[in-house]
C-alpha cells in the first residue's frame, strides 16, 4: 500500500508559512503527487465554528477555554480528515499543528508545558508528523507583515510573540529530528528553496 506523508508548517503570525505551503502543494501536485492542504484551526465544519470563536470572540476568552478550543478542533481535525487522507496515501500538507499549541498556548500564555504535551497526544491519539518546517522570523518583521488588521491572536502584543517565537526555537532544539528549521526572514524564493530541500530528502527516505 502507499504511504501517506504527515507535513506540518509552524512559525508566528506573519512568518510567511502559508505561502510557502501554497508554492509547495503546486510544486508537488505538477510532480504528480496526491496533496491535501488543510490547517488548524478550523478546517473543517465544527473546526470552522470554533476557529470563530477563537479568532473573533469580543469578550473575554479565558486561558484554558482558549485550550481546549484548539485541542478539541485539533481531535476532531485529526480523526475525520488528517488521519483518513494519510491512510489513503496522500500528502497532506497542514498549516499549524501541535507545536502551535506548545508555542502560544504554552510559552506564550504560560500553561504548563509538560501538561499541553499531554493533552496534545491525547488530541492527536498517535498521529505525529513525518517532518515539520519551522519558520523562523525577527517578531518585528512578523508584526510588519501582520499589518494592522489584527484578530484576536495576532493583537496579543510584541511580548507574547516573542514568547511565542522563543517557544517555537527551543522546539526546534528539542526536536531536531522532526522539525526543520528555516530562515523566513529571506525573499520568497530563498525560503521555498529551503522548504523544498526538506520535502525532497523526506520524499527520497520514503
Ligand atoms: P490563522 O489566521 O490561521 O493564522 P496564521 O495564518 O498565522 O496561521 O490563525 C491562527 C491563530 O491561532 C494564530 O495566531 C496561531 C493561533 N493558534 C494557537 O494559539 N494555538 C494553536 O494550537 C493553533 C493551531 C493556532
Amino acid at each position: 500500500m502507499k504511504k501517506g506523508l504527515f507535513v506540518t508548517f509552524e512559525g508566528a503570525d506573519g512568518c510567511g508559512k502559508t505561502t510557502q505551503l501554497k508554492k509547495l502543494e503546486e510544486f508537488l501536485k505538477e510532480k504528480g503527487y496526491d496533496v491535501v492542504t488543510t490547517r488548524e484551526p478550523g478546517a473543517l465544519d465544527i473546526g470552522q465554528k470554533i476557529r470563530n470563536i477563537l479568532l473573533h470572540h469580543n469578550g473575554i476568552v479565558a486561558d484554558r477555554c482558549e485550550m481546549f478550543l484548539f485541542l478539541a478542533d485539533r481531535a476532531q481535525h485529526v480523526e475525520t480528515f488528517i488521519k483518513p487522507a494519510i491512510e489513503q496515501g496522500k500528502i497532506v500538507l497542514c498549516d499549524r499543528h501541535v507545536d502551535s499549541t506548545i508555542a502560544y498556548q504554552g510559552y506564550g500564555r504560560g500553561q504548563d508545558i509538560e501538561l499541553l504535551k499531554s493533552l496534545n497526544d491525547i488530541a492527536v491519539n498517535g498521529l505525529v508528523p513525518n517532518v515539520t518546517l519551522l519558520y523562523d522570523v525577527t517578531t518585528e518583521t512578523a508584526q510588519q507583515r501582520v499589518g494592522d488588521e489584527k484578530d484576536r491572536m495576532e493583537a496579543a502584543g510584541l511580548t507574547f510573540h516573542k514568547q511565542v517565537r522563543q517557544g517555537y526555537l527551543n522546539l526546534q532544539k528539542e526536536n531536531p529530528e522532526r522539525i526543520k528549521l528555516i530562515n523566513a526572514n529571506n525573499s520568497i524564493e530563498t525560503v521555498f528553496e529551503d522548504t523544498k530541500k526538506v520535502i525532497i530528502n523526506l520524499l527520497q527516505e520514503n
